[in-house]
């Protein structure tokens, strides 16, 4: 069964992994997992090796130390910030000085502190690179479950052979790459808004120039012969991602699978959809033999 990742992740993919995994290839040398994000995808899959990146490199750090350190000095460090800064459901002004502690000394550790106790648990950096997520009063803590799902994810990044990089996915090394390894890209949607694109995160934004540069990006791995998946939405509230659309009308042998994700898309296809639907697709540059998608698109 697929386990959930401990940060809860905007446009995270665990409720689709019953959809997502199946549409991967049986054998998998090395699987990248570009846009990791929550890694909810990465720690799930099977392959012989796994690449985390993302560009979010405090992210990144926080996966490094949950890699390098013992659990108990984890869930110990975790446990001794919130005695320090007596942090509850109640306490902002505790969360609040944590968050100060946090963007000026930037412990990776303290990153996770701080997303359990922040608003929907989310991570959020202004454009100075500090944290700025408000305090989820009454709602977030370090309850029982995150404390559970943390363990299960240090042990995994512990125990697969996972390696972790914070590229922007175009300076990621494809290179080492070859026909049996697999890139699974679920990058910010252009048409929708999560907080890492709406260009507040400090980070580079979501635009058009750089999912044109994706898409350059999966041409030239599929001119290496070198597998990939991509999720995304190909019309949201009306919108439609044109840039898709058209790449997709170039390369007629792309596979594009539609994900149901709630009763609104599932409906997409009938002529009185619900106006706020949207059509959630993976694509991939391969079939899957044994595979026999219930709902494989045909809009192209
Ligand atoms: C939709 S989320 C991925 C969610 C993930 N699949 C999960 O299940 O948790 C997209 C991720 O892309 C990252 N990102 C945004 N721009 C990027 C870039 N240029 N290069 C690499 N990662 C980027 C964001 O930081 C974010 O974590």
């Amino acid at each position: 069964m697929a386990f959930k990742s401990p940060l809860n992740y905007i446009g995270g993919k665990q409720k689709i992994l019953p959809q997502l995994l199946p549409l991967f290839p049986e054998k998998i040398g090395t699987f990248v997992d570009l846009f990791a994000g929550g890694a909810n995808v990465g720690i799930n899959v099977h392959a012989e090796k796994v690449v985390l990146n993302d560009n979010l490199v405090y992210l990144i750090q926080m996966y490094q130390a949950f890699q390098n350190l013992p659990t108990e000095d984890i869930i110990k460090h975790i446990e001794e910030r919130i005695t320090k800064f007596e942090l509850s459901m109640e306490n902002e002004a505790g969360y609040k000085a944590m968050r100060q502690h946090y963007n000026t000394e930037k412990h990776p550790l303290d990153l996770f502190v701080l997303i359990a106790y922040s608003f929907n648990h989310q991570i959020r950096f202004n454009n100075h690179h500090g944290f700025n997520n408000p305090f989820g009063r009454n709602r977030s803590s370090f309850n029982r479950t995150m404390r559970q799902n943390l363990t299960h994810f240090v042990e995994t990044l512990q125990t697969k052979n996972i390696a972790l990089t914070a590229h922007s996915f175009e300076k990621f090394d494809f290179e080492a790459l070859g026909e049996d390894d697999f890139v699974y890209c679920d990058p910010p949607y252009l048409i929708t808004t999560g907080t890492y694109n709406d260009g507040k995160r400090g980070f580079k934004g979501w635009s058009e120039k750089e999912e044109r540069e994706l898409l350059q990006t999966l041409d030239a791995l599929q001119a290496r012969h070198i597998r990939f998946a991509l999720s995304n939405v190909l019309e949201h509230k009306g919108k439609k991602n044109e840039l898709l659309e058209n790449w997709l009308a170039q390369n007629p042998d792309f596979q594009v699978h539609q994900i149901k994700n709630n009763y609104a898309n599932s409906n997409y296809q009938t002529l009185d959809r619900n106006k706020n639907a949207s059509l959630e697709v993976v694509i991939t540059n391969y079939r899957k033999e044994k595979y026999l998608p219930t709902a494989t698109l045909s809009l192209f």
